[in-house]
């Protein structure tokens, strides 16, 4: 059984539904302070605080589990600069606790969310594992902690980990079972799909003078269900007997924030007003992964690649949201 720690949240929810799907059993533990109690369907959960020693101990005293998934997390960068306590704590302290409950439990596996924020700007592009870990921000500075103290307790006391670099994540299950909703969102095509229809007055463009082909940030898209896929493979390997690792999980493929919003146009059929913003601090112009070691290692093959395909899965959980 696999215990999924911010399985009410976004990724953790869509995960959650996969390993379901491929008849798998998942527990989820989430506070539910970001994530939505509708996210996990008819799964178990667990509402607690992760840094909650005594649940986690009775949890895995309680359940067969034998691996961790552990989405839970802060997600806001900005936030991360003004409120860094906030995101040492939730990363760094939680993550502690929760490795040595593992540990105490001997749990031999774990699969974490880690960030192409734990590279700071881009020295090249696409960004491969190997591309030097600046963090230019304690969201970045945090999770690259966590990733060294996995190192440390797998050299230490074997437990074996594999860490996921997600670049942009994105869409929706393709049934608009469950889709992104965060408050506030910060995430760019749920806000250009709710400029399209009408819950937002326009779509803010945060600099249009970049060194880039419309002038505009180009990051890199993956749709959530592939990140889902990401994971399962992840746990699978691990379970095979393979060794800690890290792999970025992206598609390869650069869109321009005015792709987005075309892409989004096209597929809504909408109208969506944009808005020129002044640059924003920390944003590089380019981000785009190299996913060629997961593919390799873990035979990730995406499904949902094409923006498009993206943006569509997205607007059906916008029209049809349940939380
Ligand atoms: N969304 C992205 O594009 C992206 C990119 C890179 C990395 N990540 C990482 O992926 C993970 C999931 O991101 P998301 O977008 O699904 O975020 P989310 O906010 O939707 O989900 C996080 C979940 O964790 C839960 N949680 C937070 N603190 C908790 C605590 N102390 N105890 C128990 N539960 C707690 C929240 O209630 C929420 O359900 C995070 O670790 C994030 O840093 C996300």
């Amino acid at each position: 059984m696999i215990l999924v720690t911010g399985g009410a949240g976004y990724i953790g929810s869509h995960y959650v539904l996969y390993e379901r799907e491929r008849g798998n059993e998942a527990l989820v533990l989430d506070d539910l302070s970001l994530g939505h109690r509708e996210a996990v369907l008819d799964a178990p959960l667990i509402v607690a605080d992760l840094s909650n020693e005594a649940v986690l101990d009775a949890v895995f005293r309680s359940y067969p589990i034998d691996a961790v998934v552990h989405f839970a997390a802060l997600a806001s960068v900005p936030e991360s600069v003004a409120k860094p306590h906030r995101y040492y704590r939730h990363h760094v302290a939680h993550t502690i606790t929760l490795l040595d409950a593992m540990r105490r439990h001997s749990i031999p596996y774990l699969v974490f969310s880690s960030s192409c924020a734990t590279y700071g700007d881009p020295q090249y592009t696409p960004m491969d594992e190997r591309h030097p870990q600046n963090p230019i921000n304690p969201y970045g500075e945090s999770k690259r902690i966590c990733e060294r103290m996995m190192q440390s307790f797998d050299e230490a006391y074997g437990l074996r980990y594999v860490s996921l670099r997600y670049f942009n994540a994105s869409g929706a299950d393709p049934e608009a079972r469950i889709g992104e909703s965060h408050d506030p969102e910060t995430h760019l095509i749920p806000i250009v799909l709710q400029a399209a229809n009408g819950k937002r007055r326009s779509v803010a463009v945060y600099g249009n003078d970049y060194a880039t082909p419309d002038g505009t940030c180009i990051r890199d898209y993956v749709h959530v269900n592939d990140l889902a896929q990401a994971h399962a493979l992840a746990l699978d390997r691990l379970r095979a007997g393979g060794p800690s690792a890290t792999y970025n999980v992206g598609s390869g493929t650069g869109h321009s924030v005015q792709d987005v919003i075309a892409a989004c146009r096209e597929v809504t059929g909408r109208q969506i007003p944009v808005e020129e913003a002044p640059r924003r601090a920390g944003d590089p112009p380019i981000l785009v992964a190299s996913s060629a070691k997961a593919e390799a290692e873990l035979g990730w093959r995406p499904q949902y690649a094409d923006l498009h395909t993206i943006v569509e899965t997205a607007w059906r959980w916008e029209e049809n949201r349940r939380f």
